[in-house]
């Protein structure tokens, strides 16, 4: 069974504005995330390649109301608790209610900066896939692990800690975004991304099923342009993208279609 490519957009906390000439980025605001849904909606998409976009919380129900049907949007968080006093907290039944139906979970922005680690990121893997909701889940390596040749160290251990709480891997894409990648604009070579996809896919073969590592879409991150989109697509064991920067551009739509 051939994977369906996958293509998530991921707005961070912000929005690439574009000038005569240069670009900076500002806060997303409820005007610039209705432009970039505008542009999605408006574009001509790849059927064939499904669409996730993942604005920052607040918007989440302005994203789901504005976005064309078809399309599916995604948190960029969510807790492990059901309910309860959690300040600033958001529940997997809180997006259902909310018709958000992914999660990202794991990204390294939270896995450094609010020190997430690997066995809370799998607790919430285990709630938001008990709860029925599909996850996005971030894995990769920082330079200097990868230079001490730990990569698949690295993610290996992030997806076992999944393993441990997790049986059902259908509805799981696992996005492979090594941390030197993520918004330097140095993206990973073909090969770089293509050897640590096969060896996530052979680690889910021997550890998991080999139905699960057939049919677990594996996505890359990190710098994805509308210029290296289309090498990396082509790769046997790269299902899909998951964009930061270049989702709030026009970019993205060249990068949902460079599997067409
Ligand atoms: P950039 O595409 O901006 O490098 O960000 C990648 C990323 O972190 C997506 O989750």
């Amino acid at each position: 069974m051939a994977r369906q490519f996958f293509v998530g957009g991921n707005f961070k906390m912000s929005v690439v504005l574009c000038g005569v000439g240069r670009e900076h980025a500002v806060n997303g605001s409820v005007e610039t995330i209705k432009k970039i849904i505008g542009l999605i909606n408006d574009a001509k998409l790849d059927p064939k390649t499904e669409v996730v976009i993942a604005p920052p919380a607040l918007y989440l129900l302005l994203a789901r109301e504005h976005l064309k049907p078809g399309l599916e949007i995604a948190a960029q968080n969510v807790f492990d608790k059901p309910n309860g006093a959690f300040t600033g907290e958001i529940s997997v039944d809180q997006l259902k209610d909310s018709n958000i139906t992914w999660t990202l979970l794991g990204h390294s922005e939270r896995r450094v900066v609010l020190q997430e680690d690997d066995q809370f990121v799998a607790s919430k893997t285990k709630a938001a896939l008990d709860g029925g909701i599909g996850v996005i889940f971030c894995c990769g390596e920082s330079l200097e692990q990868r230079e001490s040749n730990k990569t698949i160290d690295v993610v290996t251990s992030q997806l076992r800690a999944v393993k441990e709480k997790v049986a059902d891997w259908s509805k799981i894409v696992i996005a492979y975004e090594p941390i030197w990648a993520i918004g330097t604009g140095k993206v990973a070579s073909t090969e770089q991304a293509q050897e640590v996809h096969a060896a996530i896919r052979s680690w889910l073969k021997k550890e998991v099923s080999e139905k699960v590592a057939e049919e677990t879409r594996i996505i890359y991150g990190g710098s994805v342009s509308e210029k290296n989109c289309k090498d990396l697509s082509k790769q046997a064991d790269i299902d899909g993208f998951l964009v930061g920067g270049a989702s709030l551009k026009p970019a993205f739509i060249d990068i949902i279609n460079s599997h067409l």
